[in-house]
């Protein structure tokens, strides 16, 4: 019986279209990059203005609205001195623990991207974030982590937070240092929606 000549082609081709997907260029960006400005949420908590400065650059370069998770009792210094026994180690030590919010996003339906910023707090995203996600009907919105720390990497801290938004689609996390450059920010937005 006589071999079909195109049959090595066919492998190759084959071969070739299951080694690019697999290269990850399917990555699910949920609704990211079909957004239009006014459908992207800038959310996030901040004590010391580190995560604030790089939520005001994502804001500004995606044109996105800007709101930021306000405690109902606010942290004082005393409160955030994590060598002592303080209330932000309270915290994160209680499973339970979920600071109030003051005030709500008006319009949270309007929104399919969120973009949502923290410290991190012992390795882990503060628990009123967990009161923020918890808060909203989520389900369909893309949402993409971002965090500051001194030293630490995202690490587990995006993913844990996924059950309290499970309907959502997760985006992998970004970590910046407290100094995060304008540039830096950029090249991670951009880079998303590439
Ligand atoms: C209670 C507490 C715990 C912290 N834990 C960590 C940590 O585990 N790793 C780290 O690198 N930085 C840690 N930091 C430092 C903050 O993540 C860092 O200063 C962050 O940029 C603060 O962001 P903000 O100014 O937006 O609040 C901690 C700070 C506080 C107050």
């Amino acid at each position: 019986m006589k071999r079909w000549k195109g049959l090595p082609v066919l492998i190759f081709i084959t071969c070739l279209t299951v080694a690019l997907s697999a290269c990850g260029g399917s990555a699910d960006l949920g609704k990211l990059g079909k957004t239009d400005p006014s459908d992207v949420l800038v959310a996030y908590f901040s004590c010391t203005n580190h995560t604030k400065s790089v939520a005001n650059y994502i804001a500004d370069i995606t044109g996105g609205t800007l709101y930021e998770i306000t405690p109902e009792i606010p942290y004082t210094s005393e409160d955030l001195n994590y060598n002592s026994d303080c209330r932000a180690n309270r915290e994160q030590n209680d499973d339970s623990a979920r600071p109030a919010i003051k005030g709500e996003v008006e319009n949270m339906e309007q929104y399919d991207v969120i973009y949502l910023g923290y410290p991190i707090w012992w390795g882990q995203a503060p628990k009123i974030i967990y009161t923020f996600l918890e808060s909203y009907d989520l389900s369909g919105k893309t949402i993409v982590p971002f965090c500051t720390s001194g030293s630490s990497s995202i690490g587990s801290s995006a993913t844990n937070l996924h059950s309290s938004a499970s309907g959502a689609t997760w985006l992998n996390g970004k970590r910046f240092s407290g100094a995060a450059q304008r540039s830096e920010v950029e090249n991670w937005v951009n880079g998303l929606n590439g």
